[in-house]
């Protein structure tokens, strides 16, 4: 492997790339992130956010962790949970252990009201003692890596990334992962990587996984090297382009870049994803065929200038119509 791509290490476990597919609710179930995994290159993916209050729930339990829905074919995967008590997020925690979890995420980088608003996600930088009891309780909870996904601060004006990730060093986290972007950003603006850099300084002890526009091998190269993180996390540039992971391995081990995939493969993997998650999600057709069209919409399968598979796709309704629609592009 070339200087800038270690294994990625958290405590026991190792991949063999540092590089990870992020969290994205909606996006990383089990069929996008085996998809990934075919593709090559990906080291750790992370299931979408779980939420810990919806867990202590009988009802909504069955339901929530539907979305987490690990199968051991695309081996261990990280699973995300959010929440603000101390205690549900320790037994948010054992449950998604006890669902197949190899590594547990608490999320503190969450913007949306909903979330953050009642002190969990972004919440959390605001509250540094109450995110540190929190670490404390999951990590104590279970056995396995516990990494915590922060931002750089709530606002311009509080840059609380390095802070906390002092207190989640001294709880015994595995690693730390920072979005280079304010919370009130949402997704504006462009990442600032001297955040990931402030952190690495500040705990040498803990692997730190940069995240925030890394969209080619170029990207992800220039965030190894100016940051010294310890692994690069892809979040959108992996829509529809699950091979990204391919292709940066392949261009930092060998220095030289990988082909685009052409149409036709880009159809097949298109078609590979959509089967996959018709086969294994949990959830009802219809909520599927809703989530795979703004999936698969990323896979851009339009010749230059058309818009007539972005038209067609956003009204699938069935999975018959899917694969029609799908199957002779992929045959091309
Ligand atoms: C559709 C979507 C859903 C997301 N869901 C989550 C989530 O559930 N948990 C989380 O920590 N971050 C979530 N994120 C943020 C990403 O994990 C990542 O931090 C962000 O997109 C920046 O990385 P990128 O520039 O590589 O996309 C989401 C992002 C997108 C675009």
């Amino acid at each position: 492997m070339g200087p800038v791509l270690r294994p990625l290490r958290l405590g026991a476990l190792t991949w063999k790339t540092p590089l990870l597919l992020a969290p994205m609710a909606g996006h990383t179930n089990h069929a996008f992130r085996l998809v990934c995994r075919e593709q090559g290159g990906l080291g750790l993916a992370c299931s979408e956010l779980v939420s810990a209050r919806a867990l202590q729930f009988l009802s909504s339990r069955s339901r929530t962790l539907d979305l987490f829905d690990w199968r051991p074919e695309e081996g261990p995967v990280a699973v995300q949970i959010f929440g603000a008590e101390p205690e549900e997020m320790a037994d948010a925690a054992r449950k998604v252990v006890q669902a197949g979890a190899a590594v547990v995420d608490v999320n503190m980088g969450c913007w949306v009201p909903k979330v953050a608003r009642q002190g969990s996600g972004a919440g959390l930088l605001r509250d540094p003692e109450r995110a540190a009891e929190i670490l404390q309780a999951v990590v104590e909870a279970v056995e396995v890596p516990v990494t915590a996904k922060l931002r750089s601060g709530w606002d311009a004006g509080s840059d609380s990334a390095v802070e906390i990730a002092h207190l989640a060093a001294a709880c015994g986290v595995a690693a730390v992962t920072v979005h280079a972007r304010h919370a009130v950003q949402g997704f504006s603006g462009a990442a600032d990587w001297r955040a990931i850099t402030e952190v690495v300084r500040a705990v040498p002890e803990v692997p730190v996984i940069g995240n925030g526009d890394v969209t080619s091998p170029t990207d992800a190269r220039r965030m190894l090297v100016e940051t010294g993180c310890a692994g690069v996390m892809i979040g959108r540039a992996a829509l529809g382009s699950p091979w990204i992971f391919r292709q940066v391995e392949h261009e930092l081990r060998t220095g030289d870049p990988l082909p685009e995939p052409e149409r036709t493969e880009r159809a097949k993997v298109a078609l590979q994803h959509a089967q996959r998650l018709l086969a294994t999600t949990r959830m009802p057709a219809k909520r599927a065929i809703r989530e795979l069209r703004g999936q698969l919409l990323h896979y851009a399968l339009d010749l230059p200038g058309q818009t007539c598979m972005r038209d067609a796709l956003v009204r699938v309704d069935t999975p018959e119509e899917l694969m029609a629609l799908l199957t002779p592009l992929a045959q091309d």
